[in-house]
């Protein structure tokens, strides 16, 4: 099978922070893409993982008190926990902690020093801590990193050098030759133009500050520095320089490394250059996915744009967000989470068009016959138009899996799911019903639907984990291991038994209701995480100087009159006099105040904070409390009595 294997990785993801949905979403797109392929018969092999050492993840465990180790295994426990509710079925888990990696990188880094591809010299430059990255002063924007905004600081220090300089027009004219080497097409442009045309400066490859990272053997000093340690996993995960090379042998190169686009230079420049320097073949294919935006910007722990993924897969189950994130986006490009969009997409095609199809479905065949499916013996010219786009849906489905469209796939499949939605309404099985002489008929329309349907859930079977193996299992069928000859109307036999769905597929939610509720749910998670895995950290801010502070506009308040939100029991709306203007102010602080406590307080208002709608009500401010480690809540007053309005500094 070697010529039909797969081989796809995940970028290894940092543990330093948790993990939220935009993160799930490389991770569900690879799943999708290898169910996909295992279905066409690939001999698949699916490598995702953790970014363990680095600077950062020192930081961030001596803040929480942890060893850099102990900090990783609870990182590591909680990305697991992430990608078992979500039914990511990768074949490895790589953590660059791993004796095997660790062992592996330190060949790398000494075959790369014997070949003359590493040199000592000392580096001096602007570097992100955080992204740990030196950037050239070109590269920052705004004074700032590139990649994250932040500001970056001079740094020098004894480094190895890897003569990434030496495979600049090595790199240009694979990209150029490979058409398929680097996608979306924007991206190899961008990298020409922007980084390899320009020039590329040799790279700092280990560090002598940092301690947490793999140790070079023959210069203790010195740590390798991110991008031999990360990059490498793509190899050393498959046994690359151990003493079974087997699975290496096997499956590199990688058929794809989908990456993000903030790390397509990462994946499409210095880590082809460290392959050629090893004589490895290059990875078939680099695709840079775009970002999923929260509000207009990168959903990111640190923007405190976070959504839970937690949170949602409890609530609307994990089929939900799976196909958010598959459908909604236009894979390439950036797309947009909204609480309201989610709940629509929900709402429109899991619960309206999918849901919907099979209940009425099944509940036909089990009263009109008794839950045993009937011949289709008795054909009109109305159901070709049904059976043929099931039956094209293979050709296209495929094609659009192989173009990694998978929106478009998936518009496909939900494409015959409303034909056949449009079928019943066209057919009228409920009128068939009341004449006898309909009951052929009847059977045949029935058995048309419960065909089509069995089809949509064999392809659902790689988007989706949970309906499809329950729609199967209403015509007795378990989940396909093939496409092949699951693909084509006319496998269900007459006769079978029929039966409704154990659970409702897919509960309606009242969209209104429901994003007061997801509100509601992220203001008790901000104050009191639910899960242990948004509270292993303790996040330290990071220091900002006095213009960023004077930024903040803070005045003294009065509260006029205030009222609890209708369906929340966590939001009190009050309504502040700030010296001449009046504003209504939303705060979740329902729990500790009463409506009647909270008027005529003396209170501290942020008033330059951008307008945000919570419970429905658009908040023009925020209330200042002080909440102490045991979760007690009270709201700041100026000390003596002070008019409303005046200036906070
Ligand atoms: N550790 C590096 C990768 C090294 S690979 C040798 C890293 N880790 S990460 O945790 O920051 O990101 C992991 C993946 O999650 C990346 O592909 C990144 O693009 C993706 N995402 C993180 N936030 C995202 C969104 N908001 N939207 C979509 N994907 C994003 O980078």
């Amino acid at each position: 099978m070697k010529d039909k294997k797969y081989y796809v990785t995940t970028p290894i993801y940092y543990s330093s922070g948790s993990f939220h949905l935009g993160h799930c979403y490389t991770t569900v797109i690879c799943d999708a893409l290898c169910r996909f392929k295992r279905l066409e018969g690939y001999d698949v092999f699916y490598l995702t993982g953790t970014d363990e050492h680095g600077q950062k993840v020192a930081e961030r465990a001596m803040q929480a008190g942890k060893t850099p180790q102990e900090f990783v295994d609870v990182l590591y426990d909680q990305i697991t926990k992430l990608w078992d509710l979500l039914g990511i079925k990768y074949d490895k888990f790589i953590r660059t902690t791993d004796a095997y990696h660790v062992k592996a990188v330190q060949e790398i880094f000494k075959k790369l020093y014997a070949k003359g591809d590493l040199y000592k010299s000392e580096y001096e430059g602007l570097y992100c801590t955080p992204c740990e990255s030196f950037w050239t002063e070109a590269q920052l924007v705004n004074g700032k990193c590139p990649d994250c905004g932040r500001d970056v600081s001079m740094s020098k220090e004894e480094s190895y050098f890897f003569r990434l300089s030496n495979y600049q027009d090595r790199l240009i004219e694979h990209i150029k030759s490979n058409p398929d080497f680097l996608l979306p097409q924007s991206r190899a442009n961008e990298m020409i133009n922007n980084f390899l045309k320009p020039g590329l400066k040799d790279l700092c490859v280990s560090r002598t500050s940092l301690k947490w990272g793999v140790p070079v053997t023959f210069d203790p000093n010195h740590v390798v520095y991110v991008w031999i340690d990360a990059l490498s996993n793509y190899i050393t995960a498959l046994g690359y320089l151990s003493d079974d090379t087997s699975l290496f042998d096997r499956y590199w190169p990688a058929d794809i490394h989908m990456v993000g686009k903030e790390i397509v230079r990462f994946h499409s420049i210095i880590w082809p250059a460290i392959l050629m320097a090893l004589d490895l073949p290059l990875p078939k294919q680099v695709y840079g996915h775009g970002w999923l935006l929260f509000e207009g910007d990168k959903m990111s722990k640190s923007k405190g744009n976070i959504t839970d993924p937690f949170d949602l897969c409890a609530h609307y189950g994990v089929d939900a967000l799976r196909y958010f994130l598959l459908r909604d986006v236009p894979f390439g490009s950036d797309g947009v989470y909204t609480n309201r969009s989610y709940l629509t997409r929900y709402n429109s095609d899991l619960v309206n068009d999918l849901g919907n199809l099979v209940s009425r479905t099944t509940a036909m065949l089990i009263q009109n016959f008794d839950g045993i499916l009937p011949a289709n013996d008795t054909p009109a010219e109305l159901d070709n138009e049904l059976i043929q786009m099931t039956n094209d849906l293979y050709v296209s489905v495929v094609k659009d899996m192989n173009e990694l469209k998978v929106q478009n796939a998936l518009i496909s499949i939900f494409q015959v799911v409303q034909r056949a939605n449009k079928y019943i309404d066209e057919t009228k099985p409920w009128v068939l019903a009341k004449e006898s002489e309909n009951k052929g008929r009847l059977g045949t329309v029935l058995y048309n639907l419960a065909e089509t349907i069995r089809i949509v859930a064999v392809y659902l079977s790689a988007f989706l984990v949970e309906a499809p193996e329950q729609i199967l299992k209403c015509f007795g069928e378990g989940l396909p291991k093939l496409f092949e000859n699951e693909v084509v109307f006319g496998k269900l036999k007459p006769g079978i038994h029929v039966s409704r769905t154990e659970k409702q597929l897919f509960p309606r939610v009242n969209i209104e209701k429901e994003l007061i509720a997801m509100e509601d749910r992220l203001l008790s998670l901000q104050k009191e995480p639910k899960h242990e895995q948004l509270e292993t950290t303790t996040e330290v801010k990071e220091e900002i100087n006095i213009e960023t502070f004077a930024k903040v506009e803070l005045k003294t308040g009065k509260i006029l009159d205030c009222e609890k939100l209708q369906n929340s029991n966590k939001l009190l709306k009050s309504t502040v006099q700030i010296g001449n203007e009046t504003r209504t102010i939303v705060s979740g602080i329902a729990k500790y105040y009463s409506p009647e406590e909270m008027k005529g307080k003396d209170v501290v208002v942020v008033t330059n904070l951008k307008p945000a709608k919570l419970g429905g009500v658009v908040s023009e401010g925020m209330l200042l409390c002080a909440e102490d480690t045991s979760g007690n809540v009270v709201l700041l007053s100026p000390e003596k009595a002070i008019d409303s309005g005046s200036k906070i500094s």
